[in-house]
């Protein structure tokens, strides 16, 4: 399997000198294509840190991060940027759509910047939309979604130029179960039949045991990377069972 993102001695510290933090104390892996790699470890072990970095969107203060072996402490920013807008896609709940513009405009974003020809532009974004369900919305202001609508347009945002490598950061956070539970199969339907390698942050156990790989992370460092065993996967069938049980339970607490 080919290897496409590598890191070697990956440090960050924030801050400077008595204020100075070492969220990330040396980090050394390889995510192959085609994986699903879950990150997991407790609030402020330096997830979401590494996750910047491997997405190229922050600098390590030491180490390398190769992408296809390429290593791209060597790249210039145009570079960098076109390799994101080439190959990545991001659901990171920081990064917030533009309210003011429509649901259409938002997800139509990472398509200006990857500078797409217009004839295309707007096939692709109908496509993104009715992946996730939302085609029906384009036209309304991103202000005016639910909450669940707004990550369904972050994650329509992240598939619509067909990116080889998506990065989500808690893609399932504040949503309710039954929301999150399609937005995770939207996730895995990538990688199992569009060969999307998929990289996420989780502190939902069940969502990280989907995935092929769970690496553990705590201060700052790797404490466990290891393959999940089929027999201990959880199934997709397995998480709608849960899910559905959940629902019905709240739907009759709602009853009382
Ligand atoms: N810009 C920053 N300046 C200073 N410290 C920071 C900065 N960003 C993160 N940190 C610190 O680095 C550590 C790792 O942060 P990070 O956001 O990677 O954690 P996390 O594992 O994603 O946590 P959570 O699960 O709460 O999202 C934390 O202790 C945090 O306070
Ligand atoms: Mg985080």
């Amino acid at each position: 399997m080919n290897v496409v993102i590598e890191t070697k001695g990956l440090k960050k510290t924030y801050g400077k000198k008595s204020s100075a933090f070492h969220a990330l104390k040396g980090i050394d892996l390889k995510i192959y294509e085609g994986e699903s790699v879950a990150i997991v470890g407790k609030s402020g072990s330096g997830k979401s840190t590494l996750m910047h970095l491997l997405a190229l969107l922050d600098t390590p203060t030491s180490g390398k991060v190769y992408i296809d072996g390429k290593n791209t402490t060597d790249m210039s920013n145009k570079q960098l940027n076109s390799l994101r807008s080439d190959r990545f896609g991001f659901v990171f709940q920081q990064f917030f759509m533009n309210p003011n513009d429509t649901v259409y405009e938002n997800v139509m974003l990472p398509l200006k910047i990857a500078k797409t020809k217009y004839s295309e532009r707007r096939k692709k974004v109908e496509n993104a939309l009715k992946i996730v369900d939302l085609s029906s919305k384009a036209k309304n202001k991103a202000t005016d979604l639910s909450g669940g609508q707004k990550q369904r347009v972050c994650i329509a945002r992240a598939i619509v130029n067909n990116p080889e490598i998506i990065f989500a950061d808690e893609p399932t956070g504040n949503l309710d179960s039954a929301t999150g539970d399609k937005i995770t199969d939207l996730l895995f339907d990538l990688n199992h039949n569009h060969g999307v390698t998929l990289v996420l942050v989780t502190h939902d156990e069940d969502l990280a045991k989907l995935c092929n790989r769970i690496i553990r992370i705590a201060d700052g460092k790797i404490i466990d990377d290891y393959a999940v065993k089929k027999s201990e996967q959880t199934s997709a069938e397995k998480r709608h069972e849960k899910v559905a049980a959940e629902v019905k339970a709240k739907n009759e607490e709602k009853k009382k």
